[in-house]
């Protein structure tokens, strides 16, 4: 089975793309996988990738406790989509980043979870204990998140990475959908 798995993510600071990114390794790591790694800026230039996927992964940082607004536009902009109901039955995930460690990132995940349900998806979840330690040292899940993945980037003037921990959380969401796919395709 060669699942193809589309991440479409917006990212004003460039801190969410290094989230996208994790979540591309993650699911790249699975054996056939072909992976789209789509700016939100871009999805109806690259509207035949989104039609073709397997699986949807949505991204972007939490402003203001929400969503931020450019994945709101693209989500307004699927009505046609949602009207038709082509996308039903792909599989569909979430990730977020914001600067603190809630932030009130859980908002953002219940809204790309509900978009998702909008359109008949049916949502993976991140499907990871909380806060345990690799082989590595690191420590996974670290926001305790379920419905999706969560990164933290800390620090004033959007200074810094997202922390390594959490590009691991999201690379394991990542596999995670992967697999998922392969599995669902074979239904
Ligand atoms: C307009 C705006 C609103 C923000 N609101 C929140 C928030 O509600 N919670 C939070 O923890 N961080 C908040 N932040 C911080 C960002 O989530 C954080 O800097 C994040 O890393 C930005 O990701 P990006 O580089 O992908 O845009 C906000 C930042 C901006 C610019």
């Amino acid at each position: 089975m060669s699942p193809k798995i589309a991440i479409l993510y917006h990212s004003g600071y460039g801190h969410t793309e290094r989230q996208a990114r994790a979540v591309e390794e993650g699911a790249r790591s699975f054996e056939g996988a072909s992976v789209s790694l789509i700016p939100v800026a871009e999805w109806e230039a690259r509207r035949a990738e989104l039609d073709a996927a397997d699986a949807l992964v949505l991204g972007c940082p939490t402003y203001m406790g929400s969503m931020s607004a450019p994945m709101k536009a693209f989500m307004d902009g699927t009505g046609g989509i949602w009207h038709s109901q082509l996308w039903k039955d792909k599989l569909a995930a979430g990730f977020t980043n914001s600067g603190s460690p809630s932030g009130d990132k859980f908002n953002t995940l219940v809204g790309l979870a509900t978009f998702a349900a909008q359109h008949g998806m049916v949502w993976v979840s991140l499907g990871l204990l909380p806060r345990y330690r690799d082989e590595q040292g690191r420590e996974i899940n670290r926001a305790g998140s379920f419905l999706g993945a969560m990164a933290q980037s800390p620090g004033a003037d959007h200074a810094n990475e997202p922390v390594e921990d959490d590009l691991q959380t999201a690379r394991l969401l990542g596999r995670r959908v992967a697999e998922a796919a392969a599995r669902w395709m074979k239904r």
